[in-house]
């Protein structure tokens, strides 16, 4: 499938992309009404989620949780925790779950994760991992492994929304360099499903 990416002249994201790093929350702030809107009701890769999710499912952290979409996928877990590095995320993923979930919610990068060892059963990362600068992976990745036992992710197999904000990487080897063993690819329609331990 060619790639599907689309540059829209921005002038406020260029700005802020001129330091990535230090802007990324601001990044993702500035989005948050455009392409990740769309994405509001979106479930087609819910159920392969769900089954690669363990049950009974214990602890689970959704790391990039964005508008808390994926909450339906894990309502009946134990603990749910999802993290965002981007404030205005977390307070629209507020305002997007049910008022009676009782979810977390945390504003924080996966470069630094605020959780002790082990904290987890699952962390759960939906289109998030191509969103961190090659340079953050490694670290980020083994802020997962520290955290949580199980790790799922799902990411896009091209850049398909705007190259200046979509990093490529090979999973199967950053996953392996972070000391992951991938048990499960499960490929999907735009993106592959790995399920890591
Ligand atoms: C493409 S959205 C996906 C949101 C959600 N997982 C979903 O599938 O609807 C990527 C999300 O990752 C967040 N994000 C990007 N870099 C991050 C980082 N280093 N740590 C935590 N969250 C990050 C963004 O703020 C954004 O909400």
């Amino acid at each position: 499938m060619p790639a599907r990416s689309s540059v829209v002249a921005d002038p406020t994201l260029d700005a802020l992309l001129s330091d990535y790093e230090a802007n990324l929350a601001p990044v993702w702030d500035h989005r948050a009404d455009g392409i990740f809107a769309r994405w509001r009701g979106e479930t087609g890769d819910f159920a392969a989620i769900a089954a690669a999710l363990p049950s009974p499912l214990g602890a689970i952290v959704d790391l990039g949780v964005g508008y808390a979409r994926t909450w339906p996928i894990y309502a009946h877990a134990r603990r749910a925790v999802g993290v965002d590095v981007s404030t205005r995320m977390i307070t629209l993923a507020r305002a997007n779950l049910p008022s009676d979930a009782s979810m977390e919610l945390v504003v924080a990068s996966m470069e630094s994760l605020p959780f002790s060892d082990g904290t987890f059963d699952v962390a759960l990362a939906v289109r998030t991992l191509n969103h961190v600068p090659s340079a953050s992976l490694a670290g980020a990745l083994r802020e997962v492994r520290r955290i949580a036992r199980i790790f799922v992710a799902v990411e896009a197999r091209e850049v398909r929304v705007d190259p200046r904000l979509e990093f490529p990487h090979d999973y199967p080897s950053a996953l392996a360099d972070a000391g992951f063993r991938v048990r499960e690819r499960v490929s999907l329609e735009d993106a592959d499903l790995y399920v890591a331990e």
